[in-house]
């Protein structure tokens, strides 16, 4: 396939991690793709997904201020072709005890993960509704700690939670329309983003126990051609670990995942 045939995605946060995997997985399946991150890197992840046979087009903001992501979407829009398939991945955690952790790091997550994913759904949405025709998908990066209190990353479930309701809403507007919303609820997966979110000396600080995240990225596009509403990526006692959530109170819930959470754990 040429540029002129192949589907374009779109992936914030695709230099690393679960959004360059879902990138690489799209690349795979004949996706030319539209990749953001916050660094230069950002240029080389393009480079290892045209291995893939992909034409891809990398973008550097800091997608935590409006500018950064009304930046991302301008570049998107001005490749002049149109986006068949959105992965509102980019997301950062903040690790440590609510009493001490800093009000503007929080300030930001929330700026990235939920303000963000706001934001740039809207220009995917309008886009695709305009577009008016072929297949379109957006996937939702939310977590498994969507289905959980975080004690000691207390705003970051919360914001997650908030990616997954979202999620799930503008799926049932958008079915009228023929567009696929579909969230993606990885465990613990293994990236850079604990030692990022300050947890190396929690249980999550060791990335080999983890969730491979190729995997995890399989599993959410997978799910997101299927047109499932959900799926929670990696391995079985991940999956396990929702469903039991789903009947295990709050309260034992906070004090299970504030034991993996806390540092010095
Ligand atoms: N890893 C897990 O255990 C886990 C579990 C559940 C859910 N998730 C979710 O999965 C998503 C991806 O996480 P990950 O594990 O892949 O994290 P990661 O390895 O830390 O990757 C984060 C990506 O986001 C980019 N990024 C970070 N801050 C940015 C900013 N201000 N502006 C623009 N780009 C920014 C990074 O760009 P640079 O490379 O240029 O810095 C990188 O591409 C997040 O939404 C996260 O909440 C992760």
């Amino acid at each position: 396939m040429d540029t002129s045939t192949r589907p374009l995605a779109l992936v914030s946060g695709g230099s690393s991690g679960i959004g360059h995997e879902l990138a690489a997985e799209l690349a795979r399946r004949g996706y030319d793709v539209a990749i953001s991150g916050s660094s230069e890197r950002v240029f080389e992840a393009a480079d290892r997904l045209r291995e893939l046979g992909a034409e891809a087009y990398p973008h550097q903001a800091d997608l935590a201020t409006y500018e950064g992501v009304e930046g991302f979407w301008s570049f998107v829009a001005g490749l002049g072709r149109p986006v068949n398939v959105a992965c509102l991945n980019v997301g950062i955690g903040v690790g440590g005890a609510f009493a001490d952790t800093d009000l503007d790091d929080e300030l930001r997550m929330i700026a990235i993960n939920c303000a963000g994913t706001v934001h740039l759904a809207k220009r995917v949405v309008r886009a695709m509704l305009a577009d008016g025709a072929g297949d379109r998908r957006i996937l939702v990066v939310s977590s498994t700690s969507a289905t959980t209190p975080t004690p000691y990353e207390p705003v970051y479930g919360p914001t997650k939670a908030f990616g997954f309701s979202f999620a799930e809403s503008i799926r049932e507007e958008l079915r009228e329309h023929g567009i696929v919303v579909t969230a993606l609820l990885p465990g613990a997966t293994d990236s850079d983003f604990h030692a990022n979110a300050g947890m190396g000396d929690t249980v999550f600080g060791d990335n080999s126990w983890k969730n491979d995240r190729t995997e995890v990225a399989r599993q959410g596009i997978e799910a997101l051609l299927a047109g499932d509403d959900h799926v929670v990526g990696g391995d079985a006692a991940t999956k396990q670990q929702v469903v039991d959530n789903r009947a295990t109170s709050e309260p034992e819930k906070a004090r299970r995942q504030g034991e993996l959470a806390r540092p010095g754990g």
